[in-house]
Formats: C-alpha cells, sequence, structure tokens
C-alpha cells in the first residue's frame, strides 16, 4: 500500500515547490508535480496547505525518574502526543545516576523506550568520571549509535558535572567524534541562593526565578563554552533561555568557534509573569529551569532564531500533574522541574514565528527539523522531504486554528504552560514512518511503532 500526497507546497529548508509526495514503505519513493501512483494508493489532499518533514523535538524526557518522581508522560503517551502535533522524532536523555554505569543507564533507557509511538533517539548525560565512563562512552558511540553526551552544570547533590567531569568528558567525545552538551546553569550558585532565599522564610515557588537568575545561565554557558574553546571541540548548549546566555554563544560564533543552541517553545512565548500568579499550583505547574524570563529574552531568543546563532527549538517536555508539583508545597527546591509542549511546539513556533513575519515558512523548517538532523547526524534520513528520507511528513494547514488547553491534549499531566493560547497553522496530518497516525483530529498512535533511530559519530575519527 502507498500513499500519495497530493496537491500541497513542500517546504524544505532551501526552499518550498508545489508537489506531490508519493511513500512506499517507510521512505519517501518519489517527489514531483502530477505524480503517478497506483490505483490503490491512498490519497492525502493537501491542496492548500504546506507539506514539511516531521518536526524533531530535540529535548524531551519521557518516562524520567527526576527529582523523587517519574515525569507523567512516559515514552508512549510522550510520543502519540507528539506525533499529534506534527513531531514525528524525539531526541530524549539517558540519565545515568552517579556511579550508575551508563550502559547500564542506556539498556534501562532502551527498554523503557520500546513502547514509543514515534521515532526516538538518545543524548546520554555523563554524571559522574572515572575510566568506566571513559569506556562507556566508546561502546556507545561504536556500538549504539549515540553521538552527543549531555552534562548537566546544575543540580548539585544529584547529577551535576563538575568540571573535572566536563573536561574530560569533552575531549573523550571530540576523540570519538560526538558533540558535547550542556545545561547550562551554575549548580553552586543555584544551591547558595536557594538556601539564601529559603532562610529568608521564601518557600513558595516564587522564589523558583529568583534562584536561578540570567548570570547564572550566563555563567555556565560562558563556562562551558572557554572549554570547549580551549579542548577545540564544539558545544551544543541546550534550552538558551536568557540574552546574556545567547551572547556568549553569538560572541563565540563570531570568533569562529563551532558553538550550537538551542531554544524552547515554551522560553520563545512564555514570560516570567507566570511565577506572580495568586495560585500556588499554577506557579508549581510552570517552575522549570532554566526559568521563564522576562519580555526582552523572548525578544532576543527570536533574534537568535532570526540570525541562525540558534539553530533549533525544542520543548524540555518533561511534564508533571499538580499532586506531583505539589511535593514542594513548603519548599520550592523540592518542586519536580519541567514542563509539557511536546505536542505544541510546532503550532506555537508556527503561529508567533511565521505569522509574524519572523520566520519563512523554510525557515521554520530549518529550526524544527532540519538543523537537528544535520547537527546530530540524522540527515538525510531525517529532516528533509527528499526521495530516500524516512516518510515523516506533517501536512501543514496554515489557516487552521485551534485553541490550546490541558483539556484537549493527547499529553498526560492535566496541566499546559500554552493553555488558552489559540494559534492558526496547525498539522491536519502526521505520517511517521510511513503510516498515518494523525488525521482530522483523530490520533491513531500505536505503541511500540516507533525505532529508536541510530546516529554515528561525525567526522574520520581514524584521523584523529
Ligand atoms: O526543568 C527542567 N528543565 N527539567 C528537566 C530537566 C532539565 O533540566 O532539562
Ligand atoms: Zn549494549
Ligand atoms: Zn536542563
Ligand atoms: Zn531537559
Amino acid at each position: 500500500m502507498t500513499t500519495i500526497i497530493r496537491g500541497g507546497t513542500v517546504v524544505n529548508a532551501d526552499r518550498a515547490f508545489r508537489a506531490d509526495v508519493l511513500r512506499y514503505g517507510d521512505k519517501i519513493v518519489a517527489v514531483g508535480e502530477s505524480l503517478d501512483a497506483p490505483a490503490s494508493a491512498k490519497v492525502i489532499d493537501a491542496g492548500g496547505q504546506y507539506v514539511m518533514p516531521g518536526g524533531i523535538d530535540t529535548h524531551t524526557h519521557m518516562n524520567l525518574p527526576f527529582m523523587g518522581t517519574v515525569t507523567a508522560d512516559d515514552f508512549f503517551t510522550g510520543t502519540a502526543a507528539g506525533l499529534a502535533g506534527g513531531t514525528t522524532t524525539i531526541m530524549d536523555f539517558v540519565i545515568p545516576a552517579p556511579r550508575q554505569s551508563l550502559i547500564e543507564a542506556y539498556h534501562t533507557w532502551r527498554g523503557w523506550a520500546a513502547k514509543s509511538a514515534g521515532d526516538y533517539t538518545f543524548h546520554v548525560a555523563v554524571t559522574w568520571w572515572d575510566d568506566s565512563v571513559h569506556a562507556d562512552m566508546g561502546t556507545l558511540v561504536r556500538e549504539h549509535g549515540v553521538n552527543s553526551f549531555k552534562h548537566f552544570m546544575a543540580y548539585k547533590n544529584a547529577i551535576m558535572a563538575d568540571d573535572e567531569t566536563l573536561i574530560k568528558s569533552f575531549s573523550r567525545a571530540w576523540e570519538l567524534g560526538a558533540l558535547p552538551t550542556v545545561h547550562a546553569e551554575n549548580g553552586e550558585l543555584v544551591f547558595q541562593l536557594q538556601q539564601e532565599l529559603l532562610k529568608k522564610g521564601m518557600t513558595g515557588a516564587q522564589a523558583h526565578p529568583l534562584s536561578r537568575p540570567p548570570a547564572v545561565e550566563a555563567e555556565a554557558a560562558n563556562r562551558a563554552i572557554a572549554i570547549a574553546g580551549v579542548l577545540n571541540t564544539p558545544v551544543y548548549i541546550v534550552h538558551v533561555s536568557c540574552a546574556e546566555a545567547l551572547d556568549a554563544i553569538t560572541r563565540a560564533r563570531a570568533n569562529g568557534q563551532r558553538v550550537y543552541g538551542e531554544a524552547l517553545a515554551g522560553h520563545l512565548l512564555i514570560d516570567d509573569s507566570v511565577y506572580r500568579h495568586a495560585d500556588a499550583a499554577y506557579v508549581a505547574g510552570h517552575v522549570m529551569s532554566p526559568p521563564f524570563r522576562g519580555k526582552q529574552h523572548q525578544a532576543a531568543l527570536w533574534h537568535g532564531l532570526q540570525s541562525g546563532n540558534l539553530q533549533t527549538t525544542a520543548t524540555d517536555h518533561c511534564s508533571f500533574c499538580a499532586e506531583q508539583k505539589a511535593a514542594g508545597r513548603d519548599d520550592f527546591t523540592k518542586i519536580p522541574n519541567g514542563c509539557g509542549g511536546v505536542e505544541e511546539r510546532m503550532a506555537v513556533v508556527w503561529d508567533a514565528g511565521v505569522n509574524s513575519g519572523r520566520l519563512t515558512p523554510s525557515e521554520f523548517v530549518r529550526v524544527t527539523s532540519t538543523n537537528a538532523a544535520q547537527i546530530f547526524n540524522m540527515y538525510p534520513r531525517k529532516g528533509v522531504i527528499a526521495v530516500g528520507a524516512d516518510a515523516d511528513i506533517v501536512v501543514w494547514d496554515p489557516q487552521g486554528t485551534r485553541t490550546i488547553s490541558a483539556r484537549s491534549q493527547f499529553a498526560k499531566g492535566g496541566f499546559n504552560v500554552f493553555e488558552g493560547r489559540s494559534v492558526r497553522g496547525i498539522p491536519t496530518t502526521t505520517v511517521a514512518a510511513g503510516n498515518v497516525v494523525f488525521h482530522g483530529g483523530a490520533l491513531t498512535a500505536q505503541e511500540g511503532a516507533g525505532r529508536y533511530v541510530e546516529r554515528p559519530a561525525f567526522a574520520a575519527v581514524s584521523a584523529r
């Protein structure tokens, strides 16, 4: 059985053009005007719509055990929610506990992820260091298709990587042709600010952003970039939330350093007024790190995407329900950090990006899919509508509208940081690995249908 998507405008990162798209098996087999298709082919009418590569969310946490609980979305519900929003691949994180073997953690996450409805791949966190970590990084790159390693510069007394770990791991990643990535916040500074706030009696969720001001993020971003510069490694900074961290990236790139930055849909759209809301549960629902920032930071992040100094958009989808957030009712440092968004990213970035004229449709494709595929070595299997690419396709109605609400979302957790926001530009059909998994509002995602995506190492490592 083949599928033909007829009459739409294909949008790739480099150009947009009128074409039909023919799918056979899990691949795109033809792209062109007025294509012939077998009489038995399933026809999807894309008249008046865009046909784009499925979204890649470079940053999610499904089924994550974190801060004493486990995220509301598992790999099935989380990837299914992504498919409903036009995201066909997620990049999730294996996060070994300190002293835990990386390989053991990797296999644990692979087990959890087997129920995914959409394709998935893993960054692996380096949370501690010894010779076994050095060896395991090699095994992960050579045998398991891992080409990016994550370092949390925050979360002291838990998963924080100290400078020794950063330096040794960045060097090892370079040897292996893998990309080091960082959560840039100075974890010691966060810890000390948290203790001071608690001592002053500021125990509520409103204190969360005060413990993580922009300078905390900027210091870590500058430090990671400096370490990467000395070691001559590239570095990718996840969830860049503030102008100061973006400035560090922009400066380094202008100096010729290979530094990448990721913006979250939440940080692009939501400002810090959410922390001044009277309802403590509402405030706790917005507790994530780095926190939401003042409006001037959102403007800076959009400029980062427009200028190319930020390359990807993600969500950091890490949802917790109200009962889980309530664990920190009397101590904000115990509120599980994280918010959702995997289902909404494409629509809110389109609405605020393309409808406003900040991004062209091709630039939208670049920052929601193509750049991620290229930076993390999945291109051209992912990130493009072309012959031979995976049939991961979203048919996009630029005039379709929707009002976002936790009441109608597929994701779990019962909360939505984009609650009440109306968007124009929505997916009408999502095709993942050749299967129609979302059409006309109905989600038909299949548990276990997602595939693990191996990502080979970069460059000719043998030359090093
Ligand atoms: O608050 C957040 N971002 N939670 C998820 C873990 C992380 O730091 O990415
Ligand atoms: Zn193995
Ligand atoms: Zn993070
Ligand atoms: Zn994260």
